[in-house]
């Protein structure tokens, strides 16, 4: 079989199995599988597939029929143009979080009061904390997951990008571990109400960690958790950024309301045009 008919078919077999961006993802498994760019995938069309090639072939695209995201297949994703190890310990991290490492360079650069010390709460793969860390090479970042298996995988992309020193790793609920007070928190918790838990994807409820997902009955027992903490762990003149979930905009600004009546707070859309971030002053 040669390249090109083997792109064809793989590409044909997901979208009969409903799998969005059946051709990109067919791309992928076969750039992945043959170790080639996809430069060489559209210039070499006429190369011939080994039995070997297509063995393991077809063992990811049944990986994938059973709904495998392909992200945990390769143990690849891109998060803000930056290539971060992933496995099913952490959460594959989304287009949409890429709106609070903007929020919070920006923060950093503008705002007078800005310091030096970031905390990013529930990091996951990391992918959060990496990111700001690479933008903002002078600020320390705290990054807390309460689960030890997610912090693993950060610390394969804390070692691959060689920020170990940068970025600090603790494992505990919230803000509990860190060591002091800090200038900035950014926090992309669990939000899904539990309600809809059951409506997720395939993809997403048999292979992502439902720790990284349940945010309990309304989707905010998290997010009011972390409010409770900020007195104490956030300096004076400081910011705090959450991700927050479709229609929860109201309810959330309504609870930062109660807990600082003095903040100043602003919603910022994704690209999507829907209330993703909110960014507190306090
Ligand atoms: C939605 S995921 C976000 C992961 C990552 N920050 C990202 O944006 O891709 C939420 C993360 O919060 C962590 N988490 C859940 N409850 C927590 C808690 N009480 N304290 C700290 N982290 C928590 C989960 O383990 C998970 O890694």
């Amino acid at each position: 079989m040669t390249l090109s008919k083997a792109l064809r078919s793989i590409s044909h077999t997901l979208s009969i199995a409903e799998i969005d961006d059946a051709s990109t993802e067919a791309e992928l498994l076969l750039c992945h599988v043959l170790g080639i760019s996809t430069t060489q995938l559209y210039t070499e069309t006429e190369r011939a597939l080994t039995s070997v090639e297509i063995n393991n072939l077809q063992r990811l695209i049944q990986r994938r029929l059973l709904h495998e995201p392909v992200a945990y297949i390769l143990r690849y994703c891109e998060f803000y143009g930056i290539a971060f190890y992933i496995d099913e310990r952490a959460l594959i991290p989304r287009p949409e979080t890429e709106t609070l490492v903007e929020k919070a360079t920006e923060i950093y650069h503008h705002s007078p009061s800005a310091g030096s010390t970031i905390a990013d709460i529930g990091t996951g793969s990391g992918a959060l904390a990496i990111s700001i860390a690479l933008a903002l090479p002078q600020a320390k970042i705290y990054a807390t997951d309460i689960s030890a298996s997610a912090l693993q995988v950060a610390e394969i992309n804390c070692r691959r990008h060689q920020i170990d020193s940068q970025v600090e790793l603790l494992q505990g609920n919230l803000l509990e571990p860190l060591p002091k007070p800090v200038d900035m928190i950014v926090a992309n918790l669990p939000y899904v109400r539990d309600s809809e838990l059951q409506a997720l994807s395939p993809e997403i409820i048999n292979f992502e960690p439902i720790i990284a997902l349940g945010g309990g009955k309304n989707g905010l027992d998290k997010i009011q958790q972390l409010l409770e903490q900020i007195p104490g762990k956030l300096n004076h003149g400081g910011h705090f950024l959450l991700e927050i979930g479709q229609y929860q905009g109201e309810a959330v600004t309504s609870l930062i309301s109660n807990h600082f009546p003095q903040a100043s707070i602003e919603l910022t859309p994704d690209l999507s045009g829907i209330d993703r971030v909110v960014k507190v002053g306090v």
